[in-house]
């Protein structure tokens, strides 16, 4: 039996090439559709469509399953630590000692940013929102290294790209943070290790060990999750071959949505907007199945996710832990663990497959953290970083890929001639 595929049209049959990836997907190669039948594909929103084969990331959206290069997102999380898991991604194995000390090390070595870039931070007003702040200076990084605005991705780019963007965007938004509230940015100290350090340069003083891996899980949780719409964005500019910071800094707009990272802070200001309400979260669960009503259950429902999303599980468990741990009473979780229990039993939520995603709980542990509301979708940003960067450098080694450039079918006006203004 071929392992092609046919398509029936007007008569005509096209054998079109199936290929199976190692967990057995499936997928129809187009490529050659058009030229042999004229035909183009529509989908809205890529929900059936795959841009690129890749090794980076598995996930099945059936049975909730998470995997970074083969390893299960809940043994990464329970033994692995986020510059380990960085590595990972990026480089398709777990490191040795001797690796992950000189990956850290290149992290430390870039941990500063050019006076220039510092000034270009401050120029921000306080209340400017922090994905607007990171988007913009990580793509004026692209004005201090001309190294890495060449056409090709070469070995020393890519090698720099992770420590070096991992290390800076890390500055980046604790010193936004600090000027926020009235303080002055704290150095970066790499020796306390990639999660201490970010909350010393946030709060300065002593951080707690179980807070700090606490933030290391979470980043964890966040660093890939395949072709995403922000990782998908990082390809498509990649794909142009844009440079690194172009590319990245698209990837952090893309995410700033509410349907996508943004949903972390929608999640809070959803929870606070019932608390103040007086709780009722029933009433919130009628208005989000209300066609009728713009209101949705932010932190709810995913593209691929029609069972419960693995990291959403983790992030639940480890709300209990360390909001016990910082002895901290948050009647936002309460809120949450209620609306998560109506819903998960409400006909509405069970028949599209609606469960809590990874943005439900995450917000609850930021602001534990002392991580303002409207910072928590560059935490995420963080935590991607090494994803989305995995993702371009596979694209840019795929000596295959292509520009990215879709097709559309128009539904315009057909042609007509112009009129002249006294004529119209
Ligand atoms: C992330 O793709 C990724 O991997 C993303 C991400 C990552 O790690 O990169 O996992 C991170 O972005 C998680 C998602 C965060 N977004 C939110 O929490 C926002 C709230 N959720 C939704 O807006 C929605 O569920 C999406 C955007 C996540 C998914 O939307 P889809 O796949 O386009 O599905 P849809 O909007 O067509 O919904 C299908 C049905 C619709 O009802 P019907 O038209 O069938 O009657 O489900 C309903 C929707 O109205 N629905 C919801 C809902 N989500 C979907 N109804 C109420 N509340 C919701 N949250």
């Amino acid at each position: 039996m071929s392992d092609n595929a046919k398509l029936e049209f007007k008569g005509e049959v096209y054998e079109l090439p199936v290929i199976t990836g190692t967990e057995n997907e499936k997928a129809i190669d187009i490529t050659k559709l058009r030229a042999q039948s004229g035909l183009i594909t529509i989908d809205n929103g890529f929900m059936n469509t795959g841009s690129c084969q890749s090794k980076v990331t598995f996930l099945n959206g059936e049975k909730g399953i998470l995997r970074y290069r083969g390893y299960p997102i809940e043994q990464l999380a329970e033994k692995s630590d986020f510059v380990e898991t960085s590595y990972l991604l990026y480089n398709g194995e777990l490191p040795t000692k001797a690796q992950r000390e000189a990956f850290y090390a290149d992290i430390t070595k870039h941990a500063k940013l050019p006076e220039g870039v510092k000034n270009i931070l401050n120029q921000f007003p306080a209340d400017a929102h922090p994905m607007g702040v990171v988007s913009a200076t990580v793509s004026a990084l692209s004005g201090f290294y001309p190294e890495f605005l060449g056409p090709e991705a070469t070995d020393e780019v890519k090698e720099r790209a992770i420590a070096q963007l991992m290390a800076q965007v890390k500055i980046i938004m604790a010193n936004f943070y600090r000027k926020t509230v009235g303080k002055d940015p704290i150095e970066s100290n790499p020796a306390l290790g990639y999660s201490k350090d970010f909350l010393n340069m946030m709060f300065d003083g002593e951080v707690d060990d179980d807070v700090a891996k606490a933030l290391d899980t979470l980043l964890i949780l966040h660093a890939d999750h395949e072709q995403n719409c922000s990782a998908s964005t990082v390809r498509v500019v990649g794909s142009s071959h844009a440079n690194i910071f172009a590319s990245i800094s698209a990837g952090i707009d893309a995410l700033w949505g509410q349907l996508h990272g943004g949903a972390n802070q929608a999640v809070l200001e959803m929870l606070e907007e019932i608390k103040a309400d007086g709780g009722d979260y029933e009433k919130f669960i009628a208005k989000a199945k209300d066609k009728n009503d713009p209101f949705r259950l932010m932190g709810f429902g995913h593209r691929v996710y029609k069972n419960f999303d693995p990291r959403a599980k983790i992030i639940k468990v480890a709300c209990d832990t360390i909001l016990e741990k910082l002895n901290v009473q948050d009647p936002l979780l309460d809120i949450a663990k209620g609306l998560e229990e109506v819903a998960l039993k409400d006909e509405y939520f069970v028949q599209r497959n609606l469960y809590p995603n990874v943005d439900f709980y995450s917000g609850i542990i930021y602001k534990a953290l002392g991580i303002p509301t409207n910072m928590f979708t560059a935490m995420f940003v963080l935590g991607r970083l090494p994803g989305w960067l995995s993702q371009w450098k596979e694209l840019r080694e795929d000596g295959t890929a292509k520009i990215a450039r879709p097709r559309q079918v128009y539904t315009g006006e057909t042609e007509r001639n112009y009129k002249d203004i006294s004529e119209r």
